[in-house]
């Protein structure tokens, strides 16, 4: 900024092992933005390491980063970031446009992927036409269509009623089941808690960094396990 150099991250040093469930926490300006971005092969440390699958990526130039990006990670924002006038199956073939398959592979492809999110009967709406629960489950839809190595999520239920965002934490959760995994990025407490660990930043630098035992959906009327038994 200006002659001052402002240090967003200030020696963050974590692992994150395949097939994890984090959530990375922490108070507004504490460096949570830039440590996603860094993650998710958007910009690269100015100093320190990220390997991603084992390959340091920190100094790839801009061209190799957006591959990198492009192959191995799928991102789920806050605000959907859809395209308004496509379909919901035009956005999820988008990274596989990027990626050069062919036609019917990644129809094919995107068509799987939406009905992993139980999106087989919108595919064809236009994502202006769906309604905030489904515009995020299209967005993940597009996350998990490369099959990436990490999805990183940015306040994924942030703008959802708590019905809808519950049943996109489901969604996360079974993806985790399903041996993906994810980082997300809450300043949600009960969000944070349906992870497996929960990471704490505060002024750049790791806080807290705790196993944790997922706690159940606390929305009025969702079943809770007892339940189902
Ligand atoms: N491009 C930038 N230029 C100057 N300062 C920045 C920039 N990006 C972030 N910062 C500062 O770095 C710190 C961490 O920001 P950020 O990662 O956005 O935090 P969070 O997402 O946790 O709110 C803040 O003090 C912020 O003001
Ligand atoms: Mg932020």
């Amino acid at each position: 900024m200006a002659e001052e150099t402002v240090h967003a991250l200030r020696g963050v040093s974590v692992t994150v092992d395949q097939g994890e469930f984090c959530s990375i926490i922490g108070p507004s300006g504490s460096g949570k933005s830039t440590l996603m971005d860094i993650l998710g092969c958007l910009s690269r440390p100015t100093s320190g390491k990220y390997l991603l699958d084992g390959d340091d990526v920190s100094k790839l130039p801009d061209k190799r980063l957006a591959e990198v990006r492009n192959k191995k990670i799928g991102f789920v924002f806050q605000a959907y970031h859809l395209l308004a006038r496509a379909t919901a199956l035009k956005n999820v073939e988008l990274p596989l446009i990027y990626a050069g398959a062919g036609k019917r592979e990644r129809r094919k492809m995107a068509e799987e992927a939406l009905d992993r999110v139980g999106l087989a009967d919108r595919m064809g709406h236009r994502s202006n036409q769906l309604s905030g629960g489904q515009k995020q489950r299209v967005a993940i839809a597009r996350a998990l269509v490369t099959n990436p190595s990490l999805i990183l999520a940015d306040e994924p239920t942030g703008n959802l009623d708590s019905r809808s965002g519950e049943e996109i934490l489901e969604i996360l959760e079974t993806l985790y089941q399903q041996g993906n995994t994810l980082i997300l990025v809450t300043h949600d407490n009960k969000v944070a808690n349906r992870t497996n660990r929960i990471i704490q930043i505060f002024d750049g630098l790791v806080d807290s960094d705790m196993v944790n035992t997922p706690t159940d959906s606390t929305v009025a009327g969702a079943p809770v396990l007892s339940d189902i038994s």
